[in-house]
């Protein structure tokens, strides 16, 4: 049975003041099939006796439960390739000439999901740019979910996970066999450094950026919040650091602050001067 449109609509105001991100209206059968298994482990007996619940309080970790629930955190390693390539080829032997004599580099995964991305730029700075090593590198993984950061700390993936854009030789590399899983080598995983940041909500501290990557993240939030999110960003980039958004993102009438730089395959956003 789908909830009704009052719960629905509790829940969509939930997400969209804890989150940020908006759920369509006919997504009911979504939000029954995600809070089932949440309203199940409380031990109520539908959604509709959770709803209530939450109601009934002041946002606690129950309604994180539910918020988390309903966020979706697909990624996987490399996710489009083409960022990484441009990355490795153009931004990071660009921004490394650039700082050779600060010798410091600030990259942020601004909704990190469970660590694939910053994994996949940790292994790429460890493949491609050795130099980096006598380096101030600060590489920063957030993202709302305690869930999926736990995971990403853990660094435990399954096959199917590690066969989703990861190439068989970093595989090998930097991954040992823990039973069914694959564990992320200790030298990569040392190399982020995760947060909980909720990016609706004030920011822990963090220096200006030479790269973010926020990417499949905004395509889920309301016009208002996209903007606010990429105002604070450009207020941390620095000015000639690079923005990352996903493939079906752009700052195009949201932030005219930005400006679009395309290489090759890539389109990615710096700061207009
Ligand atoms: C679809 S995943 C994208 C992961 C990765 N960036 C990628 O492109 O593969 C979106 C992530 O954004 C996170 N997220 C959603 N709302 C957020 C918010 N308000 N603050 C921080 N992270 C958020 C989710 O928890 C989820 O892990």
């Amino acid at each position: 049975m789908s909830i009704d449109a009052h719960d629905f609509a509790y829940v969509r105001t939930l997400l969209r003041d804890q989150s940020g991100m908006t759920l369509e209206p006919g997504k009911e059968y979504l939000v029954e099939t995600r809070l089932t298994p949440v309203a199940q482990q409380s031990g109520l007996a539908s959604v509709h006796d959770l709803i209530t619940r939450l109601r009934r309080h002041a946002p606690n970790a129950l309604h994180r439960k539910v918020v988390e629930a309903l966020i979706i955190h697909e990624t996987q390693f490399f996710r489009d390739v083409h960022p990484f390539t441009t990355l490795k080829t153009a931004i990071l032997p660009e921004l490394i000439a650039r700082r050779a004599t600060a010798r410091r580099l600030n990259l942020w995964c601004a909704a990190a999901s469970s660590g694939q991305e910053p994994y996949s730029v940790a292994m790429l700075l460890g493949e491609h740019f050795p130099q980096l090593a006598n380096w101030d590198v600060q590489l920063i993984a957030s993202d709302i979910s305690d869930t999926v950061l736990e995971l990403a700390q853990q660094g435990y993936y399954s096959q199917l996970e590690v066969n989703r854009g990861l190439p068989a030789p970093l595989l090998v590399k930097y991954f040992h066999r823990q039973g069914t899983k694959w564990q992320i080598s200790e030298q990569i995983r040392r190399r982020v450094e995760f947060r909980h940041i909720n990016l609706i909500q004030a920011w822990s501290l963090l220096p200006p950026m030479d790269i973010i990557l926020l990417r499949n993240v905004l395509i889920y939030c309301d016009v208002e919040t996209k903007k606010t999110i990429l105002k604070k960003m450009r207020q941390l980039l620095q000015p000639d650091g690079y923005l990352f958004l996903g493939g079906a993102e752009t700052t195009l009438n949201l932030d005219e602050g930005f400006t679009k730089v395309q290489f090759e395959r890539t389109v990615c956003y710096q700061l207009r001067p």
